[in-house]
């Protein structure tokens, strides 16, 4: 691994921004981490979204159930926030390089919505978006208007609870989109890793795939990862501003 600061960042950025041209097969695995200079908060980060809550507390289908206006609640807060947030130049950097390249291919593990919104056309949600609810017992999909409050908790018109449309720890994820993921892992020609901690599994195996598979790895993170030994080319900083800069180097 070759890792990268400030200095010698710009030359080691124009050598990978010659390593695209318009044949390219891009791959990226985004985290939590492209959404900060949004505002939404990462996961794992000091003042993180687990700071109040450890994740097995709120985020898995027991706790649902058991205190199910609790949990409704805390994601109630998080679509509220990401409703309120914009993209910013690192979501909007990705969206351009659909442009640029034969395939660019986002595989994200991040609920906001924020890639899409940036416009990324190709976009794999591993683990589901925040925006979207449905009903547990009858499995209806649908947005606030079908909602009918009873007391604090969300109930769909059957009854049932209304849960978001994400994955939660101990839950399989999608399978045909892990199925895409990894093909794209598979055929990429440059997997690249953007403000992901690697720690959760099975998105955290995609970037090994796509190394056994011959793919060149980079990764763009403020902090070094589980993920940074397996890398070509780590650059320490902030998506909003590595992501830019390389597309401000592209040759076509
Ligand atoms: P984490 O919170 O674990 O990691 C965020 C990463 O982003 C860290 O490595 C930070 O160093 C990095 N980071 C922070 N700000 C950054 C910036 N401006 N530019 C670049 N990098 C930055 O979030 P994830 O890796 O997304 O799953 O977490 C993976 C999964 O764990 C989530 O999808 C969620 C959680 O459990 C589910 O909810 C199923
Ligand atoms: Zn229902």
């Amino acid at each position: 691994m070759i890792s990268f600061s400030s200095a010698d960042t710009e030359s080691a950025l124009d050598s990978l921004a010659e390593k695209i041209t318009s044949n390219s097969y891009i791959v990226f695995l985004t985290g939590a981490g492209v959404s900060a200079e949004s505002g939404v908060p990462t996961f794992r980060s000091v003042d993180g979204l687990w700071e109040k809550f450890k994740p097995e507390e709120l985020a898995n289908f027991n706790s649902f159930i058991k205190n199910p206006a609790l949990v409704q609640a805390w994601y109630r807060h998080r679509a509220e926030i990401v409703n309120n947030v914009k993209p910013n130049r690192g979501h909007t950097a990705i969206a351009h390089m659909e442009s640029k390249v034969a395939t660019c291919v986002v595989i994200t593990q991040n609920v906001d919505n924020l890639h899409q919104r940036a416009g990324s056309r190709e976009v794999i949600e591993l683990h589901g978006n925040i925006l979207r609810n449905y009903c547990i017992d009858c499995g209806v999909q649908f947005d606030g208007d079908l909602l009918i409050e009873n007391g604090e908790t969300t109930l769909c018109k059957c009854g049932g609870l209304v849960r978001p449309d994400v994955v939660w720890f101990g839950e399989m994820l999608p399978a045909n989109s892990f199925r895409i993921a990894e093909k794209h892992a598979r055929k990429c020609d440059l997997f690249i890793s953007v403000g992901t901690s690697g720690v959760v599994f099975p998105a955290a195996g995609l970037p090994a795939l796509a190394k056994s598979s011959g793919a060149f790895l980079v990764e763009i993170n403020t902090e070094a990862t589980d993920l940074s030994s397996l890398m070509d080319v780590t650059f320490q900083g902030k998506s909003g501003e590595i992501l830019p800069k390389l597309m401000s180097l592209l040759k076509s």
